[in-house]
């Protein structure tokens, strides 16, 4: 297909982020309260039928690449049915998830068979007393069964994302780094954002990109990798490579100017950007029987509004409304 999701500022659309739940089975505090958060009510939410067709009409607009997410996607009963479905879309695009890794056990094969390409999981340090404090729950080893379960089914490279913390992970990364190094997952470290449901972010206490790689390089010889794209991560070989290492500097290194994505929501609405303030609702026109072509104008024209970056820096800057766990990372 021509690509289509275009905007004002040159980008091309086509990588598509589909929160296909916004529940999830752990509590993080840099996420949500302990008490969890109001789920979108089943009603409101998407059918498989209705998130197959909007895929597929982003699909058909350019999207290449799918990214399933939360909340944490497996607890959406239908998932293996759901990428079989987006795996029968023409062209086939590719398809990725973002877990926290619980349930990934079971779930590993059988999404592999259905057409899952690659799989992320979250883990932000590898001692369980830390993992329990951290998420309120005590899963340190199902995640380590998820991602072993992963790496058997073929979803490679294995990716871990871990969110720096002061005071919580930052004394934990080079072991956590020699953990995934040891079992071959590709660690990226993520600066936080100003995204939990709580505002509870502090710029000041933002553990950044250099100090990641300041603590990494007292165990290990970290150097550049060229030629990055329109990838999130900056990577680095460690010790001369091939094995790498990433940090995901949203905050101090934004890599919006290269951003390709756009997000669907559980519920429906298109975001163009993970701050965006403004959302366009697909699913109401989609439960009125709007076409493929009323909806495609709705979604070219969300995308072409985008706005250049996140902003997070500037005075005027706003939180969006929904949480990261509403939206999808
Ligand atoms: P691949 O590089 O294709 O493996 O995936 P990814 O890194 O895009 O996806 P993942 O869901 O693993 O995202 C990792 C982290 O990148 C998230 O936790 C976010 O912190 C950050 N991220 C993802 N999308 C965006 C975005 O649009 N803007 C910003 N600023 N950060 C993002
Ligand atoms: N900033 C950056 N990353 C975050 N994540 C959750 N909240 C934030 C935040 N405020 C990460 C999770 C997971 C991914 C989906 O997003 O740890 O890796
Ligand atoms: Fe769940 Fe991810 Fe939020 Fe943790 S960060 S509570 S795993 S949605």
């Amino acid at each position: 297909p021509v690509p289509r999701l275009l905007d004002r500022f040159g980008r091309v659309g086509r990588d598509l982020r589909v929160s296909v739940t916004d529940r999830c089975n752990l509590r993080c505090t840099y996420c949500m309260p302990a008490e969890g958060l109001d789920w979108l009510p089943k009603p409101e939410m998407l059918t498989d039928d209705e998130l197959v067709r909007l895929v597929g009409v982003m699909v058909g607009l350019g999207v290449t690449n799918v990214r399933l997410t939360g909340g944490e996607p497996l607890l959406r009963r239908s998932l293996v049915d759901v990428v079989g479905r987006i795996a029968a879309l023409e062209p086939r695009p590719r398809i990725a998830m973002t877990s926290n890794g619980i349930g990934l056990d079971r779930l590993a094969a059988p999404l592999a068979a259905a057409g899952l390409d690659r799989v992320n999981v979250s883990l932000d340090t590898i001692s369980p007393q830390q993992f329990r404090d951290l998420t309120r729950r005590d899963r340190f080893e199902d995640v380590e069964r998820g991602l072993k379960a992963a790496a058997d089914a073929g979803l490679v490279p294995v990716k871990v994302n871990a969110v720096a913390m002061r005071g919580i992970n930052d004394d934990g990364v080079a072991d956590l780094l020699q953990w995934c190094l040891d079992r071959g997952y590709a660690l990226r470290f993520i600066e936080q954002m100003p995204l939990d449901a709580q505002h509870a972010w502090d710029r000041t206490q933002m553990v950044s990109q250099t100090e990641i790689l300041e603590r990494l390089g007292e165990r290990f010889r970290l150097t550049p990798v060229e030629g990055r794209g329109s990838a999130p991560a900056e990577l680095f070989h460690v010790d001369g490579g091939p094995q790498t290492v990433g940090v995901i500097a949203s905050v101090t290194a934004p890599f919006c100017a290269a951003c390709d994505r756009a997000r669907l929501t559980a519920d429906g609405q298109l975001r163009n950007c993970l701050f965006s303030r403004t959302e366009v609702d697909l699913r109401g026109p989609l439960r009125d029987g709007a076409s493929d072509a009323e909806i495609t104008d709705l979604i070219v024209g969300e995308m072409w509004a985008k706005k250049a970056g996140h902003g997070i820096d500037r005075p005027d800057f706003v939180q969006p409304d929904r949480p990261m766990s509403a939206i999808g990372g």
